[in-house]
């Protein structure tokens, strides 16, 4: 640290350089992040309210209103209005929450987790922090989640399973319905991880796309992760925790009693928590409706199938799996994918590469220039590997 501080505009100015060669949202060169540029609404109203402390939440009973609103509407748009949660930091946190929320409300003492292979490594962490052991279950041929082979790891010390609706690597649906009667018969907190997905099959629903069931529509569903700041358009950190209902959520609540609001009751992981996180997504979820977030999704996904398409002409590469969502795969059963992902990310495309996969997001930000661009490097690249 300076001994005398530095006059703000040369901080300001040294930030701009230092941070220059980072990647931006806007270059369009970002294809394989599931977060894109906030909404200037809510990078407006996020600053405004900056100073706001969820963690001592007595200081701002109105701020705590306005979540519960949030929650709310999240839960209307998962089918169940009486949904109880909260905006955390991310969908880390909600998967976590989650199995902690399963841990303690079952009475079983040595206790495992079956989720679908394809479940995102917040569950191993959040298991390894719980004291509860992961088993991990196959995919089927549509890279779904095996609800037989879910019904078989089921035993004794099970005490949820875990159903994925947007995996992280293909964007796919698992098989929930199933999944549902499987926890409503042996009495299994059933938790579903759409912290993707939450934000685009709703919508995608509406513009007619075959969407399965995958929220409390179901009956066994206990808990959804429902992520604003991925495809809902919110600053970081905005992450969404909803349970069924509030005796679930009570589950992991505390009390806290020594703050300048006086008592108050703490459900997150964390204590300090970001207010403006909350105002952000509420502002959102108000201003741009359901009607602007169906348009995104969209022009998301019509962006997406051409992406596959093109891809599909491409000779020695394919797409692993027609896109459920806004997501691609791209394989190849002649070069070595991740040679690909690597010449592509020397020509600064920031592609995100999965064991024989390169998957590509097609977020907001993503515009159909970025995506002829892309695909014509990806020609210039095979060309070059295949000689
Ligand atoms: C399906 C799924 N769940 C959870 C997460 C974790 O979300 P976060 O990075 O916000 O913690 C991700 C991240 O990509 C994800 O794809």
């Amino acid at each position: 640290m300076e001994k005398e501080g530095l006059p703000r505009s040369s901080v300001l100015n040294e930030l701009e350089s230092r941070l220059v060669e980072d990647f931006t949202y806007d270059s369009g060169r970002i294809i394989g992040s599931m977060c894109t540029c906030p909404h200037p609404l809510a990078s407006k109203v996020y600053t405004r309210f900056l100073d706001r402390n969820l963690g001592d939440s007595g200081l701002f009973p109105a701020l705590v209103k306005l979540e519960k609103e949030t929650v709310h509407m999240l839960g209307t748009l998962l089918s169940n209005p009486k949904a109880s949660g909260h905006i955390v930091t991310g969908g880390t946190e909600a998967n976590t929450l989650a199995l902690w929320a399963a841990k303690k409300l079952s009475e079983k003492k040595c206790c495992n987790v079956v989720v679908p292979a394809s479940a995102h490594y917040s569950f191993d962490r959040a298991a390894d922090l719980l004291g509860l052991k992961i088993v991990r279950v196959k995919l089927n041929s549509r890279f779904q989640v095996d609800v037989e082979a879910v019904k078989k790891a089921v035993n004794p010390n099970t005490i949820a399973i875990v159903g994925v609706a947007g995996t992280t690597g293909l964007g796919v649906v698992d098989p929930i319905r199933g999944l549902s009667k499987i926890a409503t018969e042996e009495n299994l907190y059933l938790h579903v991880d759409a912290a993707f997905g939450g934000f685009v099959l709703p919508f995608l629903k509406e513009l007619g796309f075959d969407v399965p069931d995958f929220d409390f529509s179901l009956p066994g569903v206990c808990s959804i992760t429902i992520d604003p700041h991925k495809m809902g358009l919110a600053p970081i950190p905005a992450g969404g925790i909803l349970f069924r209902n509030e005796k679930l959520r009570k589950a992991v609540a505390w009390n806290v009693s020594y703050l300048a609001g006086g008592e108050t009751e703490q459900a997150t992981f964390v204590g300090t928590r970001s207010g403006a996180s909350v105002v952000a997504v509420w502002a959102l979820l108000k201003h741009l409706g359901k009607e602007s977030y169906r348009r995104i999704v969209r022009s998301c996904m019509s962006l997406t199938l051409k992406l596959a398409g093109e891809i599909r002409k491409i000779d020695g590469l394919d797409i692993v799996a027609e896109p459920t969502m806004n997501i691609v795969g791209i394989k190849s059963g002649v070069f070595d994918i991740g040679r690909i992902a690597e010449k592509l990310r020397l020509r600064k495309w920031a592609v995100s590469l999965f064991p024989s996969h390169i998957r590509i997001v097609v977020m907001p930000h993503v515009k159909k220039q970025h995506i002829e661009e892309f695909l014509e490097d990806l020609k210039g690249i095979v060309k070059e590997i295949g000689g």
